[in-house]
């Protein structure tokens, strides 16, 4: 991020650092320009009370949170990067492909390296290109690089902040004789909600009173955008974290997002993108949570629309040399910045096909790269762990397939109705947080914890486990409960809790089958079970009761259930939960 305007920067890089740090938080460093460039930079959180920190005074600067790729955590690898002579002060996200070329050229030309980043070429490049003008050393410098950027610079001789992207994103924000520019929204928040998005290619000249914005070489117009979050929607009030904050709003957001649905809300969305033209269906394609969002699409739609539905990962296929083409691919992404989804959807769209992004970040990468954008409106997800968005996602595609032609009116009916229950259902799942919270203590303690669902739910036991690694660190892993015995029996002992996602749906009895067999290789199972179902109390060790919602939107309430006891296992373990090892809520790097 970067700041240029009438106030002392430091503390405003600090405080917008830390909005900034659901992205990489393994290091910080921020350059402030005063007489000099004045630096400071540190491994660990920024504003650990146990640092020293030496006051930059300057009314301009830049500052990064990182998420290590090219060397380890360190003080040295940490961003801002010089210049041999410390003129240029340099912040980047993404990846420079050809560093190890550049930096053997700039070594051979006299260039003193001390890092093991690949960031540190652009400092480099800008000294060797700088003849008193940096938005042209700019220029020239990105020529060089291959790979994906997104770039702030400051010099020792102007009061100006040079910025350049090419695949990373990067938004300015215009205040008051202020500017602010940022890798997203949040740190924005607090000085203005009227931004202007930074396109690939483009570089931006920003002062305290002026964001001039060039392609080629040519000054262009950008439209500005406002935002419609504000501060206080990237604050966590009186929740202990934000992932528990975020597992609270879901009762709210269904209900706006339900709110006025009607089947004139998305006249084209409905029909382009749903069909099965040339009858080789749809594609869906996401990572993570998403991608598991996208599986319980699959599911939906081939059950209500009789539509062939791939789901691939986009980490997958943007690797892949051959794609068999489909006409419509839905791009699932609650960021709308993972690298993955966006360079496999820049592949589809070069092969013809139209794609629908699901996002929940207006103006985000994957919204201006798709053919139409349906935004979830789930306000800010700051922890590292996907909870609300994931919900939304679920909700937007329920919306969209009730909106189509194909559905029998009375099927229809009855899933609008239930959808509408939806806000109720979910509000009871946090009332029965104690039962919860109860189940996390008992399970906190063991080393590896097994999930299994079937059909709809299948996609949900990897999901619940994908949670609970990411922010306890308890090994987990999901299963279709038919594969258990397929191999992962092997791994069952008294020590490993199996999370049994029952359905009373036509998967009920195979389920209640496979917990007999769990049991008989004496592993406790701790069972998510409807609220009147008797039989598999009686058969398990531990239960999470769930609402009785329509089989097809239990994903919903098990989810919720599965948020929740990851929340509280990690919480027992006294875990980072916003903020876990090794993450960043933004993958924006291949
Ligand atoms: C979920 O808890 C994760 N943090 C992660 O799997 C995430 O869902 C994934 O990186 C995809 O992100 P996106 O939805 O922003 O594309």
């Amino acid at each position: 991020m970067g700041y240029i305007g009438n106030k002392e920067a430091q503390p405003l890089l600090f405080k917008a650092l830390k909005k900034l740090e659901y992205r990489g938080y393994d290091s910080y460093g921020i350059a402030v320009l005063g007489e000099s460039i004045g630096i400071h930079k540190d491994t660990g959180r920024v504003g650990a009370l146990t640092k020293y920190v030496p006051s930059l005074a300057g009314l301009m600067g830049i500052g990064h949170t990182r998420w290590a790729t090219h060397g380890e955590p360190s003080q040295i690898n940490a961003h801002p990067h010089t210049d041999c002579s410390g003129r240029f002060a340099v912040v980047h996200n993404g990846v420079i492909t050809n560093y190890c070329e550049l930096k053997e050229e700039l070594i051979r030309e006299g260039h003193n390296f001390i890092s093991e980043t690949d960031t540190e070429v652009i400092p480099h490049l800008i000294e060797k290109y700088y003849r008193g003008n940096l938005e042209a050393a700019c220029a020239e410098t990105i020529t060089r690089l291959k790979g994906s950027y997104a770039i702030a610079v400051i010099a020792q001789t102007n009061q100006q902040i040079v910025v350049a992207k090419n695949g990373s994103p990067l938004v300015i924000g215009l205040g008051d004789h202020e500017n602010i520019i940022a890798s997203d929204i949040p740190p924005l928040l607090d000085y203005t909600n009227r931004v202007v998005y930074l396109d690939d290619g483009e570089i931006g000249v920003i002062d305290k009173d002026n964001v001039k914005i060039s392609r080629s070489g040519k000054e262009i117009h950008k439209s500005v955008s406002l935002v419609n979050w504000n501060a206080e929607d990237v604050q966590k009030s009186d929740y202990a974290h934000f992932m528990l904050k975020e597992i609270h709003e879901q009762p709210k957001i269904i209900q706006h997002a339900i709110n006025g649905f009607s089947l004139d809300e998305f006249p084209i969305v409905g029909t382009d993108f749903m069909g099965n033209k040339g009858g080789k269906g749809l594609l869906i394609l996401a990572c993570g949570t998403s991608y598991h969002a996208g599986l319980v699409g699959k599911y939906i739609i081939e059950e209500l629309l009789d539509i062939p539905v791939r789901v691939e990962l986009a980490s997958e296929v943007n690797h892949r040399e051959r794609m068999i083409p489909v006409a419509n691919a839905i791009a699932i992404t609650q960021s709308g910045e993972t690298a993955d989804v966006l360079i496999s959807m820049k592949k589809l769209m070069d092969t013809g096909s139209l794609t629908l992004a699901i996002t929940n970040v207006r103006g985000s990468s994957a919204s201006r790269l798709a053919t139409k954008t349906l935004y979830l409106n789930a306000g800010p997800e700051l922890s590292v762990a996907a909870t609300k968005s994931f919900i939304a996602q679920l909700i937007e595609i329920y919306k969209l397939i009730l909106l189509q032609p194909g559905i029998k009116t009375d099927t229809k009916k009855q899933l609008s109705l239930e959808l509408k229950l939806m806000p109720n259902y979910v509000q009871q799942v946090l009332d029965n947080e104690q039962q919860i919270l109860d189940c996390a203590k008992q399970i906190a303690h063991y080393s590896n914890i097994f999930y299994i669902g079937r059909g709809i739910n299948y996609p949900i036991a990897l999901e619940g486990a994908l949670k609970i690694k990411e922010i306890s660190y308890i090994h987990a892993e999901g299963f279709a409960a038919g594969e258990l015995k397929h191999g992962p029996f092997s791994l069952l002992q008294p020590n490993t809790p199996v999370v049994a996602i029952v359905n009373r749906d036509f998967t009920y009895d195979a389920m209640i089958t496979n917990i007999k067999e769990i049991k008989s290789r004496k592993a406790p199972v701790m069972a998510l079970v409807r609220e009147d179902d008797r039989e598999t109390e009686k058969l398990t060790d531990m239960i999470i009761n769930v609402p009785n919602t329509h089989s097809l939107f239990s994903p919903i309430v098990n989810t919720v259930a599965l948020q929740l006891l990851a929340y509280y296992t990690a919480n027992e373990l006294g875990c980072p939960i916003d903020y876990p090892r090794n993450l960043a809520k933004s993958v924006t790097v291949e």
